[in-house]
């Protein structure tokens, strides 16, 4: 990639910010437009203020070429005169455009779901993400596909993550995850159906006690877990299981309550219980 320079006069002291993928070659031209006809002045190239450029790097006539750019090329370059006079500088910065993020959806209750992603390329550029969705409703009616979009909402305290609120739970919807960095961008999409990816928090508070003067019953309560809101349409059914823990076998129970008692415990005995 070759960023021609404009004429000299101009770019003394402005400073470009030049961006090239890596493993092109990269060359940065000095156009030679001054001095006396047929005369060229001998400019020198620096790097980070040192004459030292990197290796492999060649001058050829004002243009300073690097062959095999790498991170550790990165840096400032200055070009100057034969008395040392700042003729023109950029910075070179080395990336890669963005490759598709990969996106999965999960729901820990029924009112809003969040999206997390992960890119697929270093790009070693500065990177951000543009997040959308389109609805589909649950009626199948596609005649206005351009309403319905939205904006996931990205929170700057959890990176790499948004947010769809008051969502639908028989609504289906299209995520739209975007890469963006100052060399192109790339987007994957994903198609949500909200009731296949509910799957709720465990439950809280787990106890376990004795029942009094009941040596073989044990009285376990749980809470809801903290991310479900509690109304009546949405209720959680619990699979409690338990069993000494020199048995290999569970006993299960399945129930809609949050308490139980255990009736066939085993005196004498540590017990495991899981809900
Ligand atoms: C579809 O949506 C349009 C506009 O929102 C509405 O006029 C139409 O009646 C809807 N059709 C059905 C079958 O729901
Ligand atoms: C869903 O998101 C809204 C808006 O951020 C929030 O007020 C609400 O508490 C969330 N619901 C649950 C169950 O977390
Ligand atoms: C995804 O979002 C990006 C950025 O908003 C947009 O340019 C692109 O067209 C969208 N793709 C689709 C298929 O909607
Ligand atoms: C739920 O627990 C209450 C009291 O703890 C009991 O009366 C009720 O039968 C239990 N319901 C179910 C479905 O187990």
């Amino acid at each position: 990639m070759a960023l021609q320079m404009p004429s000299l006069l101009s770019c003394v002291s402005r400073v470009v910010v030049l961006l090239a993928a890596v493993l092109v070659t990269t060359s940065i031209t000095m156009s030679g437009e001054w001095g006396e006809e047929g005369v060229m002045s001998i400019a020198e190239w620096q790097w980070n203020g040192a004459t030292v450029l990197p290796e492999d790097s060649r001058v050829q006539q004002g243009q300073l070429i690097l062959p095999h750019a790498e991170h550790s090329s990165e840096g400032l370059y200055s070009c100057h005169d034969a008395s040392g006079l700042l003729l023109s500088s950029m910075t070179l910065r080395l990336g890669r455009v963005p490759g598709l993020p990969s996106i999965s959806c999960r729901a820990s209750n029924y009112e809003n779901f969040s999206c997390f992603w992960a890119s697929s390329v270093e790009t070693f550029l500065p990177t951000k993400y543009i997040t959308t969705y389109r609805k589909k409703q649950q009626s199948g009616n596609e005649s206005s596909p351009t309403s319905n979009v939205g904006l996931c909402i990205q929170d700057p305290a959890h990176p790499l993550s948004c947010t769809v609120t008051k969502s639908g739970f028989w609504s289906s919807y299209r995520m739209n995850v975007t890469e963006v960095n100052p060399l192109g961008s790339s987007f994957r999409l994903l198609d949500v159906t909200m009731h296949a990816i509910i799957k709720p928090d465990p439950p809280e508070g787990l106890r376990v006690e004795p029942v009094p003067s009941s040596p073989r019953r044990l009285r376990v309560s749980w809470e809801y877990p903290s991310s479900w809101p509690k109304k009546p349409h949405f209720e959680l059914q619990f699979r409690l299981q338990y069993r000494p823990i020199i048995y290999s076998s569970w006993s299960v129970v399945e129930t809609a309550n949050v308490s139980e008692v255990i009736t066939d415990a085993v005196m004498g005995l540590v017990h495991v219980v899981q809900v």
